[in-house]
């Protein structure tokens, strides 16, 4: 069974999704990850990102090994964030991305985060979640997380937002199937609750 979760930035997919997969067992595939190791690799040595990302080598896991190297932490900086945003526009760095993110999903179950699974990478997945939350609390999250002031984020977030929205291919967008839930007044715990619930009943 596959899972999918999508949404923007701090909406709160990473911890859903995390918590979820916990919950029912299944394995989590975070493919930002991958976009952002192909930013890394491409601030690190240059060249084409369409070769870094055919080229990349990636597990993922507690941690996220990139070409053998532990790039967990250094993925997460800004500017890694920044160049992520930028390399994820190009169609050829997502055919590469997409093809590996199949393969990994063909089998065994699944929860699977990021911002195109639902509408491309797993159309046919049996759950669909697009996850919300209003501008001002995703960056308070995001700002928590990294520790920086939030207003400063919420800038950043609006540009990010727009350049994911409107890209030409693979635009931000819930899939005509997906359930929406917002999560700006909800706990983690609440809504991981309600989707377990959804799954179950799928599974009946
Ligand atoms: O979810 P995240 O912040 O780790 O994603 C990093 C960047 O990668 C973000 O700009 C959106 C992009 N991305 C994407 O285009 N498609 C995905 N499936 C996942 C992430």
């Amino acid at each position: 069974m596959v899972i999918a979760i999508d949404g923007p930035a701090g909406a709160g997919k990473s911890t859903v999704a995390r918590a979820l997969a916990e919950k029912l067992g299944f394995t989590y595939l975070d493919s930002g990850a991958m976009y952002r190791s192909v930013a890394l690799a491409v601030l690190e040595q240059g060249g084409d990102p369409v070769t870094r990302a055919q080229e990349l080598q990636i597990e993922l896991g507690e941690r996220v090994i990139a070409n053998g190297k532990d790039v967990t932490t250094e993925i997460r900086t800004p500017r890694v964030t920044e160049m992520a945003s930028r390399v994820a526009v190009d169609k050829d760095v997502r055919a590469a991305l997409v093809a590996k993110q199949r393969e990994l999903l063909a089998s065994g179950d699944w929860v699977a985060e990021g911002r195109d699974i639902g509408t491309v990478v797993a159309p046919d997945a049996e759950l669909k979640i697009f996850l919300t939350a209003s501008p001002e609390q995703r960056a308070r999250r995001r700002a928590a997380e990294i520790g920086a002031d939030w207003r400063t984020v919420l800038r950043d977030q609006t540009l990010r937002d727009a350049q994911d929205a409107n890209r030409e291919h693979s635009p931000l967008r819930a899939a005509p199937d997906a359930i929406e839930i917002d999560t700006t007044d909800r706990t983690v715990e609440d809504v991981v609750t309600q989707i377990a619930g959804l799954a179950r009943e799928l599974r009946r």
